[in-house]
């Protein structure tokens, strides 16, 4: 009977992971559990296991391959299916206004190749489990603007703009052309006064904040666009994140579609085009919270960028 049991204990373990866990890979999971503060009921660590271990191996087959631009890193995603990453981290299209519905962009070859790397005027934060990037891409683009034009540095806060941009939908996700035109009219206070909790709150601002900008302006449509305004500082934009679970460095290009599900901040530009985006997942995730993208549209990112000014 016992020896019964431990066969198809020992199926079972076989079955759940493709392959033998052995007491090592269980001991990877293990620490992995502890470095991200992770708690699960016994039954639920077994499933979690089985995906940590699945999506292990995916990431060491990639990186085995010698046809790819791009690596992929184990990061604080390992336990969650390719569908719940995108449940919980990327959002459904939201209502994006009728006349700013994506177009088809030209391929525009350019010349002249320049670098921009605005990177380092704002950090990388992380959103949490709320889909905040459309509010994180605008606070960012404010907190690096005062730094470039103003020589300040400052942290306003992506909170307000979660509870009180009501155009936007607080955790369940917005428009970056929403949060632009909160920022715009109300301005924003500091990180300080008021603090990223990651969850949606009621609006707590009474009154104006004290960063404010004097507009913004559609930046989209040709990569050259996107290039000049680069240089002169960052630029909010929509992307599609949806294959971005295990980013790890170099030059990604396998965006599966265009749609937009999350927003982030472009930083800048390499020497060959291509583009510099800071995310808002951390500074674990990708080079150091950054994503570097082939040049031109990929994963959408001329479709809906805004910029301050
Ligand atoms: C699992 O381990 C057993 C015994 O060590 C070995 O015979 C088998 O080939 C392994 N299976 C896989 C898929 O690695
Ligand atoms: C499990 O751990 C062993 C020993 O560290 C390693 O050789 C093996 O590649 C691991 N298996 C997987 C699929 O990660
Ligand atoms: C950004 O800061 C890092 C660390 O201080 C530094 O290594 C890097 O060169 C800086 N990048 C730019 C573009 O200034
Ligand atoms: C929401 O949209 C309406 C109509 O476009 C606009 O008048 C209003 O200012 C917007 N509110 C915010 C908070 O952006
Ligand atoms: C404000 O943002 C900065 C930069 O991310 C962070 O270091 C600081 O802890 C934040 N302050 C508050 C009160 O959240
Ligand atoms: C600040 O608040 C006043 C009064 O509510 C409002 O009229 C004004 O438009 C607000 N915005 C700025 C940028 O001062
Ligand atoms: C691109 O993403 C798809 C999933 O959408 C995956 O099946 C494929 O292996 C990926 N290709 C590369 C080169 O990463
Ligand atoms: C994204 O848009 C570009 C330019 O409009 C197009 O060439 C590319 O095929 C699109 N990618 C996907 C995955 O639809
Ligand atoms: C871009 O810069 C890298 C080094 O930073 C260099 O290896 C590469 O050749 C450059 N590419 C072009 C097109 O200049």
């Amino acid at each position: 009977m016992k020896q019964y049991l431990a066969i198809v204990l020992v199926t079972l373990l076989m079955t759940v992971g493709y392959y033998n866990v052995s007491e090592d890979n269980k001991s990877d999971f293990e620490v992995w559990i502890t470095q991200n503060n992770k708690f699960y009921t016994e039954t639920e660590k077994m499933y979690r296991m089985e995906i940590y271990y699945s999506n292990k191996r995916m990431i060491q087959e990639h990186n085995l391959r010698d046809d790819v631009t791009y690596k992929m890193s184990e990061n604080q995603f390992m336990a969650l299916t390719h569908e719940e990453f995108v449940d919980l981290y990327l959002q459904k299209n939201v209502n994006i206004p009728m006349d700013k519905i994506e177009v088809n962009i030209p391929e525009v070859q350019l010349e002249g190749l320049t670098a921009v790397d605005w990177r380092n005027y704002s950090t990388v934060k992380n959103q949490g489990i709320c889909h905040s990037g459309y509010a994180f891409s605008v606070s960012n683009s404010i907190e690096a603007w005062y730094g470039i034009m103003k020589y300040q540095k400052i942290y306003p806060s992506t909170q307000q703009i979660v509870d009180c941009d009501f155009n936007s939908s607080g955790c369940y996700g917005g428009y970056n052309g929403y949060a632009m035109e909160y920022a715009f009219r109300v301005g924003l206070s500091s990180n300080q006064t008021y603090p990223y909790v990651d969850r949606e709150q009621n609006c707590k601002q009474t009154r104006n904040g004290t960063y404010f900008i004097s507009g913004y302006s559609f930046v989209g449509g040709s990569q050259q666009q996107l290039q000049q305004s680069l240089s002169k500082y960052p630029v909010s934009v929509g992307i599609n994140a949806d294959n971005w679970q295990f980013y790890g460095s170099g030059v990604f290009y396998n965006c599966s579609s265009n749609a937009t599900t999350h927003y982030a901040l472009a930083v800048g530009f390499d020497n060959e085009s291509n583009w510099i985006v800071q995310n808002s997942w951390g500074s674990d995730w990708g080079e150091k919270g950054h994503i570097r993208l082939y040049q031109q549209n990929t994963c959408g990112i001329l479709n809906y960028p805004w910029q301050i000014y």
